[in-house]
Parts: C-alpha cells; structure tokens; sequence
C-alpha cells in the first residue's frame, strides 16, 4: 500500500492568520504520524469569483483545476477555515465552487470529493471557536457529496492557544486536535 497522504488546506491568507497556524499545528501532527502531508496556500491558487459568464467565455480556470489535482493526488483534505459573519470565508466557498466546475476526462463531475474524506477544523479569537463556520463548511461539502469525518476542532480563544514554537498549548485542544488527525487518517485508510 502507498504511503497515505494528506493535504492540509488553511482558509485564510492574512499573515500571521490564527487558522493557519493551526493548519501548521495538524501538518505537524500528522508528519508524526507517519503520513506524508502537504500544506498548501490558496494564495498559490488565485481566482475570480466565480462567473458563469467567465466560465463560458474562458473555461475553468487553470488554478481550478491544479487545485482540483492538487486534492486527488491526497488520499483525505482537512480545510481549516476562519468564520466571516457565521459562515466561511468567500476565499474558501469560491475555491470550492470552482473546484465542483472542474471535470477531467473519464471522471464523474464530483468524484473528487466523493473518493476521499475530508475533515474540517476552525480557529477564532472567540469562545464559539468558528463552530457556525464548520457548520456551514460541513454543509457545502456534504452538497458535493464529500464524506465529512464526524470529529471537528472550533478552536476558542485561539489567540491565547499557542506556545512560543507555535504549538497547541492546551491539553482539551490537544486532545481533539489529534482525535481529528487519527479519524482522518483512519477513514483515509480505510478508503483506499
Ligand atoms: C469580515 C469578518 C467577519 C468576521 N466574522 C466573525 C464571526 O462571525 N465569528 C468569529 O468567530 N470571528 C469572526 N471574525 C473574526 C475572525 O475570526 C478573525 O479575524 C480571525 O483571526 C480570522 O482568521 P485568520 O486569523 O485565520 O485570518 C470576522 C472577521 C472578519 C474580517
């Protein structure tokens, strides 16, 4: 069996972004799992709101498309993402709408998202920790037909949640950032 791999998606941009820095502190726990993990930037992948005009006129973009690639070369996607006024970042939702355009030949529009599952964590400054954000991130993925692992980290007060090497300092947010990682990397295994 080929060794699993994982891609880690932070939905946020800003320097310094809380949700990035908590997608660092997932890549490194899955390194120490043994699983072979990428970290992306969606500032690597920049694109137009989507426009149906533009799609017609121009196609899917090749940053679409790369992204799309990007996620089927990964046996399971975990999308770290901050909550904007109680739902996820336009950044987040236009990437996924682009993505769901992209169809490559001999797949099925979607199959991206169906052949592997995904995991969703937030980051907030907050005692809510981003949870409207997963909720509404678990329902648009669940649109696409992507299998949503039931454990999710909204992580409160995310301000005051790292060490000096950018690590998780709290035992509860520990915990459930590792429950996360194990369940992803379980159902990954278990779908390859
Ligand atoms: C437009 C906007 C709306 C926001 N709405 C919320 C919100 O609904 N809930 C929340 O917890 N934080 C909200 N915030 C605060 C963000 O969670 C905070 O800026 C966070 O640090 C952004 O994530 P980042 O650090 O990864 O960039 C909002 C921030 C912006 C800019």
């Amino acid at each position: 069996m080929s060794a699993l791999k994982i891609l880690v998606i932070p939905g946020s941009l800003r320097t310094g972004s809380l949700n990035a820095r908590l997608a660092a502190a997932a890549a490194h726990e899955f390194a120490l799992a043994g699983v072979e993990v990428t970290r992306i930037s969606l500032g690597d992948f920049p694109l137009p709101i989507y426009d149906g005009d533009l799609q017609t006129k121009s196609g899917v973009p090749k940053n679409a498309v790369n992204l799309k690639r990007m996620m089927a070369t990964h046996h399971g996607v975990l999308i770290v993402t901050p909550e904007y006024n109680s739902s996820v970042p336009a950044l987040v939702k236009n990437a996924i709408d682009w993505v769901t355009r992209v169809h490559d030949a001999h797949e099925t529009r979607g199959q991206v998202f169906r052949e592997r599952p995904f995991a969703i964590a937030a980051a907030s400054e907050n005692r809510l920790g981003g949870i409207r954000a997963l909720a509404a991130l678990r329902l648009i993925l669940s649109a696409c037909q992507a299998s949503v692992v039931p454990n999710q980290l909204a992580l409160s007060f995310a301000g005051e949640a790292y060490d000096d090497m950018d690590r998780l300092k709290h035992p509860a947010d520990i915990e459930a950032l590792n429950a996360l990682v194990r369940q992803l990397i379980d159902v990954a295994q278990a779908m390859m």
